[in-house]
C-alpha cells in the first residue's frame, strides 16, 4: 500500500516538473516583445502577410499589427517618411504596447563608395545629421539633453542582425557602421559630402536616427537594418524607385528569420 502511494506520488511530481518545463518553454517563446517599425508600405507589408493571431489597434496615423512570427511576440507598423513620424511611433510602441526592443528596418542611401546597391548596413550607432544647435555652442548633430551625437545601438541585436543577413542573403555585403539620419532626401555629391565630412557614417536615411533616441530616452534597446536602394547622388532619384521594393523586401525575409532565430 505504502509503495503504491510512493509510485503515485512520483507520477504526480513528475506531471507536475514537466507542465512546469513546458510552461517555462512557452514563456521563453514569448517573454521578449519585439516592435518593428518601417516608414513604408514596401518594408512592412511582407511581414504583415507572416503574422498570426493578428489584433489591430488604430493610433493617430497609424496602424499597429500585434501578432506572433513563428511564436514570437511582435508588433509591427509603418510610421510614415521623417524623424517626427519615427520617433513618435517609437514611443507608442514602448508606452502603449511595451515592446522590449525596437528594430528599424528598411532602405537608405549609400555614403561609402564601397557600400552597393542591394548591399545592407547594421546599425553600430546613429546621429541625426539635421540637428543643429552650433549657434549656441554645441557640436553639429549633439543632441539637447542627451549631450551626444552618437546613439548607440545594442550589441547582441546588432550581432543577430549581421547573422540573419549572412544567413538570408549570404549573396550580398553586410556592413557594420554609422547610420546618418535627417529630414532630407539625400541626392546630391554637395550634400552626400557634408554628411560624411561632419559624421561619417555608411548610409544616410530618414527614421533610424530618431527612433535611436526614443529608445536611447526610454532605456530601450533597438538596431537599424537598411538595405542600399541608391547612391545618394545624382543618380539617387533614378535607382532609388528602380531598386527600393527589391531592397525593402530583402530586408523584411532578414527581420523575420532575427525574430525568429535569436
Ligand atoms: N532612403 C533611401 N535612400 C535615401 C536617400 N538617398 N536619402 C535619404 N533617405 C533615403
Amino acid at each position: 500500500m505504502r509503495k503504491r502511494s510512493i509510485t503515485l506520488m512520483s507520477v504526480v511530481i513528475a506531471l507536475v516538473l514537466c507542465c512546469i518545463l513546458i510552461g517555462c518553454g512557452e514563456k521563453a517563446k514569448s517573454s521578449v516583445k519585439t516592435g518593428i517599425i518601417g516608414a513604408m508600405d514596401e518594408e512592412v507589408d511582407t511581414l504583415k502577410q507572416e503574422l498570426e493571431n493578428v489584433k489591430v489597434t488604430d493610433i493617430g496615423w497609424m496602424e499597429f499589427y500585434e501578432g506572433n512570427l513563428d511564436g514570437e511576440e511582435v508588433v509591427i507598423v509603418k510610421c510614415g517618411i521623417g524623424k517626427v513620424n519615427a520617433g513618435a511611433c517609437a514611443q507608442v510602441l514602448i508606452t502603449s504596447f511595451g515592446v522590449d526592443r525596437i528594430i528599424n528596418t528598411g532602405v537608405a542611401g549609400s555614403l561609402d563608395a564601397s557600400i552597393d546597391i542591394g548591399d545592407f548596413v547594421v546599425s553600430i550607432d546613429a546621429v541625426q545629421h539635421d540637428f543643429d544647435l552650433t549657434a549656441i555652442g554645441n557640436q553639429k548633430g549633439e543632441l539637447d539633453g542627451i549631450g551626444s551625437v552618437s546613439l548607440p545601438a545594442d550589441e547582441t541585436m546588432m550581432a543577430n542582425a549581421v547573422s540573419a543577413i549572412r544567413e538570408c542573403a549570404p549573396e550580398v555585403n553586410v556592413f557594420e557602421g554609422r547610420v546618418c539620419t535627417g529630414d532630407q532626401f539625400i541626392s546630391s555629391d554637395e550634400q552626400k559630402r557634408n554628411i560624411t565630412s561632419e559624421f561619417g557614417g555608411l548610409c544616410c536615411e530618414m527614421e533610424g536616427g530618431a527612433i535611436a533616441q526614443i529608445c536611447y530616452q526610454n532605456n530601450v534597446p533597438f538596431v537599424i537594418i537598411r538595405a542600399i536602394s541608391d547612391k545618394a547622388d545624382g543618380s539617387a532619384t533614378v535607382d532609388y524607385p528602380t531598386f527600393e521594393k527589391e531592397a525593402a523586401a530583402r530586408c523584411a525575409s532578414i527581420v523575420h528569420y532575427m525574430v525568429t532565430n535569436k
